[in-house]
């Protein structure tokens, strides 16, 4: 089955694994296919930063997702660590207000210029796609996002649409993606990824394709549906 060279560029792959082995072949297997991985709270936990540094020295970008919320010094000092670990993207969550998400991007955005890095981008989470949510809720906090000039926001496929037409130059990253007959684990907003990539900048998966005998496998079945 051959696969979409521009949707395979839209695929980001979450590593979610504690086990070195398998996350080494993972990589591996999917190398040549996939520029961008996705390192949250198991990954980091276990492997630590220098997970990020195997990554980036094998030429991948890293999206490193751990929901930041906490008061404003603490967000914006280890946002200037992620932008010296030249990660792609972090995610906060939009829960964090106005004020201190305004304050983020200016100090990140001052740091970088100093230090002449590449500024990450920095995306907003609205609702988590584990749980039910009302498209009110998330377009609000879409608004948020587009307002403080945050360059995107995680939603999930439903709300994608939305997001699209209200704030069309926001980037929308939408995991809660399985193909048809797959489980959903515990993800509840869910789609295929032909429908999330209709209006989603990038789709993040990780267990169809992490769990899959062959991750490329995966990935090809992923993007078929
Ligand atoms: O295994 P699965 O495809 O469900 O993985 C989805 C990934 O996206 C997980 O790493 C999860 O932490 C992350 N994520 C999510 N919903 C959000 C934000 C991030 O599922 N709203």
């Amino acid at each position: 089955m051959a696969v979409n060279k521009k949707s395979l560029k839209r695929l980001i792959v979450a590593l979610d694994l504690e086990e070195k082995k398998k996350l080494n072949k993972i990589v591996k297997d999917l190398s040549g296919y996939i520029d961008k991985f996705k390192i949250g709270l198991i990954a980091y936990t276990k492997f630590g930063p220098q997970i990020i540094t195997q990554l980036k020295s094998k030429g991948f970008k890293v999206f490193l997702d751990l929901k930041l919320l906490d008061i404003p010094n603490t967000v914006i000092n280890t946002a200037k660590i992620f932008a010296k670990m030249r990660v792609w993207a972090f995610t906060v969550h939009l829960k964090m207000g106005e004020n201190p998400l305004t304050l983020l991007k200016k100090e990140l955005a001052s740091f970088c210029r100093k230090n002449k890095l590449r500024k990450p981008l920095i995306l907003g989470v609205t609702e988590l796609t584990s749980e039910k949510a009302s498209l009110k809720n998330v377009l609000k906090l879409a608004s948020l996002a587009s307002r403080v000039g945050l360059e995107g926001v995680i939603a999930s496929s439903q709300e994608a649409p939305f997001i699209r037409r209200k704030y069309p130059k926001l980037k929308i990253i939408t995991p809660g993606i399985r193909p048809p007959d797959y489980e959903q684990d515990d993800q509840r907003r869910v789609s295929s990824a032909s429908f999330a990539l209709n209006y989603a900048d990038f789709i993040v998966v990780g267990r169809p394709i992490i769990k899959a005998k062959h991750p490329l496998a995966g990935v090809k079945k992923i993007l078929s549906c």
